[in-house]
């Protein structure tokens, strides 16, 4: 039998990275072959995850475009992957270049690449840092100098928790920031919602490639508990195509997508 062997860093280097996947399915220029392999597998699994990621993203430009309308100009994006593809600077400074937005990660490749996305934005910076830290990543050098928390501050969690397990405790994590910003700041989530498809999908991925991407998957209900303490914006926490949606393509059977999403204000 052969004993495991530690991975080198050139092995670490070569791992496929979750963020680089959805740079693969939001058609990205950030990531290798080995993350197209990996993402294309998880998509033989569960199809309907990059559409997901997708949807996610197109959430993403309306509810940072609602923040910007209702007065907020700083964001902290929490668990960003590779800010690229309509990301959170994009859509903000286009709609007013005032705005600050620090990015944070904790995969070191990851940080390495969104750093260099920023490096030439005075209003944009990027932290390596664990989102169960809150108190590091208000202490970076990047956060002092671009977030001013006596004013409103968005706190984003895109597709971020679903990576942290129950015993982590996800909505203490939350509350640490709520705590930490003023009133009038937001927090914005999305989180893949439990269901039977994409368990499916994960059973099958261990059972034809291996271990599958570790994440929890979380009904509406427990989504409520994250924002205790916050008021919530209409129209609450629903499936992400009918949170606030424009004039876009029209999505089939909105209440079916998987993915939900909510902000909350703090009072
Ligand atoms: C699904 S990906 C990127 C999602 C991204 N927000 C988006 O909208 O496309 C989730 C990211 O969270 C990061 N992540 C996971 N756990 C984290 C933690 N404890 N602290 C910081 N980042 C974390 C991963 O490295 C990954 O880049």
């Amino acid at each position: 039998m052969a004993l495991p062997v530690p991975a080198t860093d050139q092995q670490k280097a070569e791992q496929p990275s979750i963020a680089r996947v959805h740079d693969c399915w939001l058609e990205g220029s950030h990531h290798s072959d080995l993350d197209r392999q990996y993402a294309d597998q998880i998509a033989l699994c569960a199809p309907h995850v990059p559409y997901l990621v997708r949807e996610s993203r197109q959430l993403l430009r309306r509810m940072v475009g609602f923040l910007v309308e209702q007065g907020v100009r700083q964001f902290l994006d929490l668990g960003t992957g590779i800010p690229t593809r309509g990301h959170v600077h994009e859509i903000a400074q286009e709609l007013d270049p005032s705005c600050r937005v620090v990015y944070v990660d904790n995969d070191p490749r990851v940080a390495a690449d969104g750093a260099k996305v920023v490096a030439d934005n005075g209003g944009a910076a990027f932290v390596q840092a664990d989102i169960r830290r809150p108190d590091e990543i208000f202490g970076a050098k990047e956060s002092r100098e671009l977030l001013d928390r006596s004013r409103p501050v968005a706190v984003l969690l895109v597709e971020t928790l679903l990576f942290l397990r129950d015993e982590e405790d996800p909505a203490a994590v939350v509350k640490a920031y709520v705590d930490a910003v003023c009133p009038g700041s937001y927090v914005g989530i999305v989180h893949f919602s439990q269901n039977e498809e994409l368990d499916q999908g994960l059973n099958l991925f261990s059972r034809m490639f291996g271990a599958p991407p570790i994440v929890t998957l979380r009904d509406r209900d427990v989504l409520v508990d994250f924002f205790a303490g916050l008021d919530l914006v209409e129209p609450g926490i629903v499936p992400v195509p009918l949170w606030r949606p424009e004039d876009e393509d029209p999505v089939l059977n909105p209440e079916a997508v998987q993915v939900h999403a909510g902000l909350g204000r703090k009072p």
